[in-house]
């Protein structure tokens, strides 16, 4: 069977990474969590006082950026977990604090350029799923399969309460929609790589999608590519 890269962009909390994961696990290929990257250059940054609640000092972030340090390791589930600098973040950048610096330090050309070289480097010999923003657009644009994952802004703060909620995290729905909407307009509206579907993209709307039905478009989109 060809070994592809699977390349999955969307607005955040539309279940990208859900769905790259499961991927992964069906076929064995690696997974890739792109923004779990960013959210690490994030919390390293505010754990040092560079990002604050209304400051960022990109100088520092710079100068700095080569000791920040992102492996991913599975754990004894088969989850993949990230680690900073040997240290397991994981549930450190969940955050919505993080999540905000994160949307943030994306916004930072040098930063980009630096994780996009590790994302390509991570997959260098295909056999990778790897979901973000820019996968199909910057990172891989050559990639065999291009998934653009959309779901209103709605169903999306829904679903990141909930999630927020079971972690035991104090939020509340309007909050959360506003964030959503926030980080969606940076996201679509940064200088550096904005959010776009690239034009060779299979778009799904998950907003009323079951996520077995999603698994099985996938499945079908990936078996045609590789079959
Ligand atoms: O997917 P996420 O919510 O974990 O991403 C966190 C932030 O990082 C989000 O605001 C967008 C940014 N990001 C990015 O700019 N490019 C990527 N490839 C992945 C994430």
């Amino acid at each position: 069977m060809k070994k592809i890269t699977v390349a999955i962009d969307g607005f955040s909390s539309c279940g990208k990474s859900t769905m790259a994961k499961e991927l992964a696990g069906e076929t064995g290929y690696i997974y890739v969590d792109t923004g779990a990257m960013y959210r690490a250059v994030a919390l390293y940054c505010i754990g040092n006082g560079w990002i604050t609640a209304t400051e960022m000092d990109a100088a520092q972030i710079e100068k700095q950026l080569d000791d920040i340090y992102i492996t991913f390791k599975t754990n004894a589930e088969g989850k993949t977990e990230t680690y900073l600098n040997g240290e397991n973040v994981e549930t450190a950048i969940r955050t919505l604090e993080v999540a905000n610096g994160a949307s943030r330090v994306s916004t930072l050309g040098f930063v980009r350029r630096e994780l996009v070289r590790r994302q390509q480097a991570m997959g260098a010999d295909k056999g990778v799923v790897m979901d973000g923003r820019d996968i199909g657009t910057v990172v891989f644009p050559d990639a065999e399969l291009k998934i653009f994952l959309t779901a209103s802004p709605e169903v999306r703060a829904l679903r990141r309460l909930k999630e927020l909620e079971a972690k035991g995290e104090n939020a509340n729905y309007d909050e959360v929609l506003a964030n959503v909407k926030e980080r969606d307009d940076r996201d679509q509206n940064r200088a550096e790589s904005p959010l776009r579907k690239a034009e060779d993209a299979v778009v799904i709307d998950n907003s009323n999608l079951t996520r077995e039905e999603q698994r099985d478009l996938l499945r079908t989109l990936f078996n045609e590519k590789t079959l």
